[in-house]
C-alpha cells in the first residue's frame, strides 16, 4: 500500500506540503478521532454548567482547541490531558470579562456557537479568527441575536464582532432562512439566558448535537415536527448540570476512510465507535445504498449520541444510474460533500450535488476547490452555483491546492490513492 511517503518543503511550523503514491487497498482497524461538533459543544456547555465535567476522546484539532483557548480567556479552568479534557464549570454567570478580543481561529462553530453564549453576559466581548473566518456570513447569526435584544456590531457582518449582552435576554421565534446546525445552536444557546421560550423553526433538520448534549445536562428541550418543519424550543433562564461526556468518533472524519476503502477493491476496514446520529449518519446510508459492503455492529448510546463499529470492505456495485444529492440530503452530508465528489470519480454514471450553496462559504469555496482539484486530475467535471456534476473518470496524480481546508485536503488525499502516478497536496 503505498500511503504517505515523505514530507517535503516545511513552509512554516503547521503548512507542509505531502508527497502520495497510488494505494492498491487500505487494510486494518482505527478509531477515528472524537467528534468535532460534539467536542466543542461538551467544551462550551461544560464551561457553563455547574460543577465539572470530564470529557473522554476529545478532538484535539486545531478548532476545538481554539474553542478551549476561548473560554479559558474567560476564566474557565481546563485541564487538557491528550484526549482527556477536565473543564471546570463557572455556570451561566460565572465568565469573566476576556481582556482581548477571543480568537476563534479558523473555527465557524467556536464563533457562532460562542457568540450565543456571549449574548447573554453582562460584559462586552469581541470574537475574531483567521483570514478564512473572517471572511465568512456571520448576519446570520448578528440578525437572531440583535432581535433578542444584544448589542452586537460587525463591519459588513464578518467578524470581528463586539457583543454586548444584555441579560436577561428577550426570548424570540426564529425561523431560519439558511439549513445551519450553527445558527440554530448559537439562537438556542443564547436562549438559555433569555426571560422564556426561545424556539428555532428548521424546515430541514440539521445535526443536533446542542439540543442532545443539552438535555444530558438537565436542559429540558422540546422538538416538535408539524407542516413539514421541526421546531426547537427551550425555557430561560436556564441551568445545566455538569455530566461527564464520552466523544464519539467523528463519522465525518471516517466518511474519507469509508470512500477510500469502498473505492480500493481489495480493503477490509474496522472503524471503532464512530458516531451514528441519525442527523449525521447519512454518509453510512448513501454507501449502504450504493450496495456497499458495510456493516455497523456493536451499537450503543453513550451521553445521548449513538455510536458503533463500522466494518467496510472494498467494491463498489455499479448504480444504475447517476447518484444526485440534492435538498434535504445534501444539508445532511454537508461536510461529506468533498469527499463524496471523489467517490463521484469513481461511480460509473458519476455523482450530481446540487443545493449546496452553502459550500462556497466554508473554510474555503469548497465547490471551486473541488473542481479545480479534480480538474488538475483530469477528471471530467462541471461546476455549478450549488453544486457541480462529476463524471466517472480516470484520475491521474497530480499537483492538489488544498486551499487551507481540511476536509478539501483529506478529500483528496483519498483521491490521490485512487490516482495513476505520485501527487503532490500543497500546504
Ligand atoms: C457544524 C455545522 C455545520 C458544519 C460544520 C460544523 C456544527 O456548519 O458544516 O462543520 O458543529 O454545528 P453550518 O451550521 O454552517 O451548516
Amino acid at each position: 500500500m503505498g500511503l504517505l511517503s515523505r514530507q517535503t518543503r516545511a513552509r512554516s511550523f503547521n503548512i507542509f506540503n505531502v508527497i502520495f503514491r497510488p494505494a492498491k487497498s487500505i487494510k486494518g482497524e482505527v478509531s477515528v478521532p472524537g467528534d468535532k461538533s460534539i467536542s466543542h459543544r461538551a467544551v462550551m456547555l461544560g464551561s457553563i454548567a455547574e460543577g465539572i465535567t470530564r470529557i473522554e476522546n476529545f478532538a484535539g484539532s486545531d478548532d476545538c482547541n481554539s474553542t478551549i483557548t476561548c473560554m479559558q480567556a474567560m476564566g474557565v479552568e481546563i485541564d487538557v490531558d491528550d484526549t482527556n479534557v477536565v473543564v471546570h464549570g463557572v455556570g451561566p454567570n460565572g465568565l469573566e470579562p476576556p481582556t482581548a478580543p477571543l480568537d476563534c481561529g479558523n473555527s465557524g462553530t467556536t464563533m457562532r456557537l460562542l457568540a450565543g453564549i456571549l449574548a447573554g453576559q453582562e460584559f462586552e466581548s469581541v470574537v475574531t479568527g483567521d483570514e478564512s473566518l473572517q471572511s465568512r456570513p456571520m448576519r446570520r447569526i448578528i440578525e437572531p441575536l440583535a432581535q433578542m435584544g444584544v448589542a452586537i456590531d460587525s463591519a459588513d457582518g464578518r467578524a470581528p464582532i463586539t457583543i454586548r449582552g444584555r441579560p436577561p435576554l428577550t426570548p424570540i421565534h426564529y425561523e431560519m432562512p439558511v439549513s445551519s446546525a450553527q445558527v440554530k445552536s448559537c439562537v438556542l444557546l443564547a436562549g438559555l439566558f433569555a426571560d422564556g421560550e426561545t424556539s428555532v423553526s428548521e424546515f430541514v433538520s440539521t445535526r443536533d448535537h446542542t439540543e442532545r448534549m443539552l438535555a444530558w445536562f438537565g436542559v429540558n428541550v422540546l422538538e416538535r415536527s408539524e407542516d413539514a418543519r421541526t421546531t426547537i424550543s427551550l425555557q430561560g433562564p436556564a441551568k445545566l448540570n455538569a455530566r461527564d461526556i464520552v466523544v464519539p468518533g467523528d463519522v465525518s472524519s471516517a466518511a474519507f476512510l469509508l470512500v477510500g476503502a469502498a473505492c480500493l477493491p481489495g480493503s477490509t476496514l474496522t472503524l471503532h465507535s464512530v458516531g451514528l446520529n441519525p442527523t449525521r449518519r447519512a454518509i453510512i446510508d448513501l454507501l449502504l445504498g450504493l450496495g456497499s459492503d458495510l456493516k455497523v455492529i456493536d451499537e450503543q448510546n453513550n451521553c445521548n449520541e449513538p455510536s458503533g463499529t463500522i466494518i467496510i470492505g472494498g467494491g463498489l456495485p455499479a448504480p444504475a444510474r447517476t447518484v444526485v444529492i440534492r435538498g434535504e440530503k445534501t444539508a445532511r452530508l454537508i461536510d461529506e460533500i468533498p469527499i463524496l465528489a471523489v467517490l463521484g470519480t469513481q461511480l460509473e454514471h458519476g455523482l450530481e450535488v446540487r443545493d449546496a450553496g452553502e459550500l462556497r462559504v466554508k473554510e474555503s469555496d469548497r465547490i471551486s476547490s473541488v473542481v479545480t482539484n479534480l480538474k488538475s486530475m483530469g477528471a471530467e467535471v462541471t461546476e455549478f452555483d450549488d453544486g457541480f456534476a462529476v463524471k466517472t473518470s480516470k484520475l491521474a496524480g497530480a499537483t492538489i491546492d488544498s486551499f487551507g481546508d481540511h476536509r478539501v485536503a483529506m478529500a483528496f488525499a483519498v483521491a490521490v490513492l485512487l490516482a495513476e502516478g505520485e501527487s503532490e497536496i500543497v500546504d
